[in-house]
């Protein structure tokens, strides 16, 4: 059994304008140990979908399938049980780290409350398990920095801080929506390798949620590009940076900077954008913007098929074909 598998998950909202449909038909796995990532470009019902997994979409949204924790469907579980699910086996860790702290309360506080409820901690007991995660997550010393403000941390310090709170209770499973996207590059690389080294102690499951490639390559097993809620390719890490076998993974490619790339170079990025997701989408949603589109795009949505083993594509083009036409291209 996987540790999260999530099967058939749609995703409607209901709003004055009509029904916007975030998430289509999206399967995944996880289990224990593996990393894996979620990409694509704002919009693209990446957030939404892990909101449903803890149970914390808008009152207006509402999620249909299955999302199987331990075999256990999240989406038929009671508020009052989610509540010890959250935090507790399934830790969340957002991009901006003031969503998870206080700011007017002491680290030591907000970490030992933590302990304190979910696992009915002594005082000294939790003070003590704080401070062995502020060393883990190797905020240096720790002992005179547990009874310290959020604002007195930088932005990469409070995010060690914000994991440290997910860690405390020993989650199997680790959330993480762009929690690097606001830290310059050598801090958001400290802080992948400190996921990295959490997901080999601990043996922990990741879900990493990104827009960037870059991310993904850093820590992630297995990858999942969502395009305007739905996924466009699944497979290994290897799959998708080496064999990508639908336009918007190529792209979404193109769109990494290289090491070698010279300063001040612009970056590709696809052209156009995502498409208005109150509108019934004809064919394939990608395929305004999709440099290799024919006629058939346009008629109608291609399935999701296993092109390879575990390598999922959503595109009716063979990869001969895209890379014909990219030789094409530059020649
Ligand atoms: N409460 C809401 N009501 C209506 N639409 C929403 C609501 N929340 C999110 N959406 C829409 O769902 C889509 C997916 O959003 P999201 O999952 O947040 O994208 P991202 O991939 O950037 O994380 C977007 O089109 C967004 O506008
Ligand atoms: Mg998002």
């Amino acid at each position: 059994m996987s540790l999260l598998e999530v099967k058939n998950l749609n995703i409607e909202f209901t709003t004055l304008d009509g029904v916007v449909n975030a998430v289509n038909n999206l399967n995944f796995a996880v289990d224990k140990g593996e990393a894996l990532g979620i990409v694509g470009e704002s919009g693209s019902g990446k957030s939404q979908t892990i909101l449903s997994i803890m149970g914390l979409l808008a009152s207006n949204g509402r999620a249909t399938g299955e999302i199987l924790f331990k075999g256990q469907d999240l989406l038929k579980t009671p508020e009052k049980e989610m509540n010890r699910i959250r935090g507790k086996q399934i830790a969340m860790i957002f991009q901006d780290p003031m969503t998870s702290l206080n700011p007017y309360l002491r680290i030591s506080t907000q970490m030992t409350e933590v302990l304190r409820l979910h696992e009915g901690c002594s005082k000294a007991e939790a003070r003590k398990r704080a401070l062995e995660m502020l060393d883990l997550v190797k905020i240096p010393d720790a002992k005179n920095r547990l009874d310290r403000y959020p604002h007195e941390f930088s932005g990469g310090m409070r995010q060690r801080v914000v994991i440290a709170m997910a860690l405390l209770c020993r989650p199997e499973l680790i959330i993480a929506d762009e929690p690097t996207t606001a830290l310059d590059v050598t801090v958001q690389a400290q802080i992948l390798r400190l996921l990295e080294d959490i997901r080999q102690e601990f043996n922990t499951g990741i879900i990493m949620i990104t827009h960037d490639l870059g991310v993904v390559a850093t820590i992630c097993d297995q990858v999942l590009v969502m395009y305007s809620g739905a996924v466009m390719e699944r497979g290994s890490l290897q799959d998708i940076f080496k064999r990508p076998l639908n336009p918007y993974t190529r792209g979404l490619l193109h769109s990494v900077p290289l090491p070698d790339q010279s300063r001040g170079e612009p970056l590709y990025s696809i052209p156009g954008n995502p498409p208005n997701m109150l509108q019934k989408i004809q064919g394939c949603a990608f395929n305004p913007r999709c440099e290799f589109s024919s006629e058939r795009c346009f008629q109608s949505k291609p399935e999701l098929i296993e092109a390879g083993p575990g390598h999922w594509k959503a595109c009716y083009r063979e990869s001969g074909e895209l890379e014909a036409f990219e030789r094409g291209k530059v020649s």
